[in-house]
């Protein structure tokens, strides 16, 4: 199988995580995109979604799911997302599609955070995937200074805007053996949104497609 058909056998998988008559949360990523597809296919069994980008609420949109401002939500049952590393402790590397900061608000809001990826984003250690870190744009280089401070080589994602107006520092060359610290510590860096660690709030359950089917991993 190649990567994106075992994108799209987990995708389909995280479907057996669906609440019934609730609001989905829902990723970004072409993972994601693969489970809004499959979701299509049962639309009428839940109330809605919200979802973690523009991307994805137009996609939803584009098979006729009610996409609701998480503003006039009370709960949601469940977040399905992509990641672009995982450690065995579904501590996790995310903001590839540079959607880190909404997808982080979407989790923190959900229940149950079930994370669904092909086998490559399994790693011992995070951090070979340069960690993005959204930024208020008048603090860009005072943060690419403060991210050199930490060991790390900041790489600005040239000509990318996120949905809030940010941009995103690309972060290369950590070993990040401590997510949890170091989350903590890029949150304190003035002009800093948000950074793609979810290892303070990990996933719940970690989907992998693999050659031999989808192998689950549980907090
Ligand atoms: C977007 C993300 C995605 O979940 C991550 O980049 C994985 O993407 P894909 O499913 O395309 O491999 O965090 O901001």
């Amino acid at each position: 199988m190649t990567q994106d058909e075992l994108k799209k056998m987990v995708a389909q998988a995280a479907i057996e995580y669906v609440v019934a008559d609730s609001i989905i949360g829902i990723g970004t990523g072409s993972t994601a995109n693969y489970f809004i597809d499959a979701l299509a296919e049962i639309k009428h069994t839940i109330d809605g979604t919200v979802a973690s980008s523009e991307a994805s609420a137009e996609r939803l949109r584009g098979h006729g799911i009610q996409v609701f401002d998480l503003n006039s939500v009370d709960e949601i049952s469940v977040y399905i997302d992509g990641a672009d590393e995982s450690d065995q402790h579904l501590h996790l590397v995310k903001g590839g599609g540079g959607a880190l900061t909404r997808e982080k608000i979407v989790a923190a809001c959900s229940r149950k955070f079930v994370c669904i990826a092909d086998d490559s984003k399994l790693v011992d250690v995070l951090g070979e995937f340069p960690l993005p870190v959204e930024v208020i744009p008048m603090a860009r280089s005072f943060v690419g200074r403060e991210l050199v401070k930490l060991g790390g080589r900041p790489v600005y994602r040239e000509g990318f805007v996120t949905d809030n107006g940010n941009v995103i520092l690309d972060v290369h060359d950590l070993s990040i053996v401590d997510p949890r610290g170091l989350e903590k510590q890029l949150n304190d860096i003035t002009g800093v949104v948000t950074n793609g660690l979810f290892a303070l709030k990990p996933a719940d359950v970690l989907l992998l497609g693999t050659q031999d089917g989808v192998k689950k991993l549980e907090r």
